[in-house]
């Protein structure tokens, strides 16, 4: 059974999952990840996104990040995701697999975490064409957390706020696209879907601005 309902997220399952967390990843893990968690709770009151899937997304979102490549890939494997995954992107692209995982392995364990937390969690490396808000705000937590420092976060933290949230997340997935392309590393095959459909989006979206001026 699945739910949109978060009354199941309470500070008790929340602590005890916290509690988890400090023997699934490591200590600097456990410092980002409490940073994005609070990151998605700001984030959402400021775009009138439900706070606690927010925090929940957040504190749960590298539940996997623990595991080596290997690991990883066996994970998903017995997790049963390889034939939605592919095995091409299992095999090349291990650094993505602990999102899906993370989502399938939480779901089955907790049946009161809502479904929308588990589908934010699922997309939070590669994204998808049609992110919601909680994804976007989970998505855009994860980069801007405090313990990020790269070369635009301060522009990305600036318009934090300032502009929607759907540009803030289409600026922040501009930047990890850019990343990709500048370190020259795989890229998911839908990432290129994604981006024209935001590039397009966008574009529309000035042009109805444009519009009503
Ligand atoms: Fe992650
Ligand atoms: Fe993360």
């Amino acid at each position: 059974m699945t739910t949109d309902d978060a009354s199941g997220l309470t500070d008790e399952f929340l602590a005890a999952r916290e509690e988890e967390l400090a023997g699934r990843v490591s200590p600097r893990r456990l410092e980002h990840i409490r940073g994005v968690a609070a990151t998605a709770a700001r984030l959402a009151r400021a775009y009138g996104v439900d706070e606690r899937k927010a925090y929940a997304a957040g504190l749960l979102h590298d539940w996997d990040k623990g595991y080596d490549d290997e690991g990883i890939r066996q994970r998903a494997r017995d997790l049963g995701l390889e034939e939605r995954l592919g095995p091409w992107l299992v095999e090349h692209m291990p650094q993505v697999l602990h999102a899906y995982t993370a989502a399938e392995a939480l779901g089955r364990a907790f049946p009161e975490i809502p479904a929308d937390v588990l589908r934010a969690i699922d997309r939070h490396t590669v994204a998808a064409e049609d992110m919601g808000p909680l994804d976007m705000v989970l998505y855009v937590a994860d980069a801007l957390e405090p313990g990020r420092r790269f070369g635009r976060i301060d522009e990305l933290r600036a318009a934090e706020g300032e502009v929607g949230l759907e540009e803030l997340f289409f600026l922040t997935y501009e930047y990890w696209v850019y990343l990709l392309l500048e370190r020259r590393r795989l890229m998911h095959p839908d990432t290129i879907r994604i981006w024209n459909t935001y590039v397009a989006r966008r574009a529309s979206r000035k042009g109805s601005d444009r519009d009503r001026s």
